[in-house]
């Protein structure tokens, strides 16, 4: 077996400028795109996707041109969300095109690539003992090339829905340099715990952190968001009530927003997405 010091430079496979290449791809793409906002929590289970999904509607509703990257791999649910599962991609010269969901929001999705069973992504691996190891390369290289590779178009937001854990936002943050990251906690002592980490890593990023949102509120008592916002020193944008119908209306691919804007849930998200849009007001969304 060859060792890497046997290999005269990168064995030729010129590994660098293929990055350096996928990168420029990366740039030229987003340069389309007026502001690039990631929606995050270490928490799993929170309400990210589903938040992420309304916001997008909520911006697509006041005019807004949307797409929403599914950046979670191996539990991707926006196709579902937004109503274009099944929906088959079409690849032209421009890359592949995102099909239109809700209100005309672009989605992209490892569920529109994958077969319409239960077979999850698996990590190939020289030893397949060794996975984990790949992982956070292979998610990586998977994610920048999703943004790369999809013909967004031009586009006055971006919103991207993370997988859960606060690792993830340092990827996207070296991806993607000037992201807004939104962080989501539900109220309890377990959800603020973990969100905490997941602040300091958003300040780590040297990205604008957008701000903190409380989803769920009122399923149970719980410590106060405002306050964990306070402490983290960063805007809190606000909470969303428990709303069964917002899960309801997920399941349906019909996001709230869109088929019921006048609920409480619904009013509540569009207050949070104004929030969103006035802090990126300078990159004009
Ligand atoms: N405010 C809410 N009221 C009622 N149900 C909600 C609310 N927010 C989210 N849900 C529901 O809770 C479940 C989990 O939400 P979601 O998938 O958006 O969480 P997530 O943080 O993206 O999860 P994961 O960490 O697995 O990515 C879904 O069934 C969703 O419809
Ligand atoms: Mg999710």
């Amino acid at each position: 077996m060859k060792r890497y010091r046997d290999i005269a430079g990168d064995g030729g496979s010129n590994i660098v400028g293929q990055v350096e290449a996928q990168l420029g791809k990366l740039r030229q793409r987003l340069a389309s795109v007026g502001a690039v906002v990631a929606v995050v929590s270490g928490k799993g289970g929170v309400g990210k996707s589903t938040l992420a999904a309304n916001l997008a509607c909520c911006l697509a509703l006041d005019g807004s041109r949307v797409g929403v990257l599914d950046a979670d791999l191996n539990g991707p649910t926006q196709a579902k969300v937004l109503g274009v599962r099944g929906r088959r991609l079409v690849v032209t010269d421009e890359g592949v095109e995102p099909p239109r969901g809700a209100l005309g929001v672009k989605v992209m999705s490892m569920d529109l690539l994958l077969a319409a069973d239960a077979t999850p992504l698996t990590w190939d691996a020289p030893v397949q003992d060794e996975a984990h190891t790949w992982r956070g390369t292979v998610e990586a290289n998977a994610i920048r090339e999703f943004l790369a590779d999809t013909n967004w178009g031009t586009l006055d937001a971006l919103v991207l829905d993370l997988p859960p854990g606060t690792d993830r936002l340092l990827t996207i943050a070296s991806l993607v340099p000037t992201l807004g990251i939104v962080i989501v906690t539900i109220p309890s002592d377990v959800s603020h715990l973990v969100v905490r980490k997941s602040i300091t890593v958003a300040a780590q990023t040297k990205s604008p952190v957008l701000g903190l949102v409380e989803n769920m509120a009122g399923l149970f008592p719980g410590p106060d968001a405002a306050k964990l916002a306070a402490d983290g020193g960063i805007p809190y944008l606000g909470s969303v009530p428990f709303d069964r119908e917002l899960a309801v209306s997920a399941d349906r691919g019909e996001p709230l927003v869109a088929t019921a804007p006048e609920r409480e849930s619904a009013r509540a998200l569009q207050l949070i997405a104004r929030a969103i849009r006035a802090a990126l007001a300078p990159r004009a969304v």
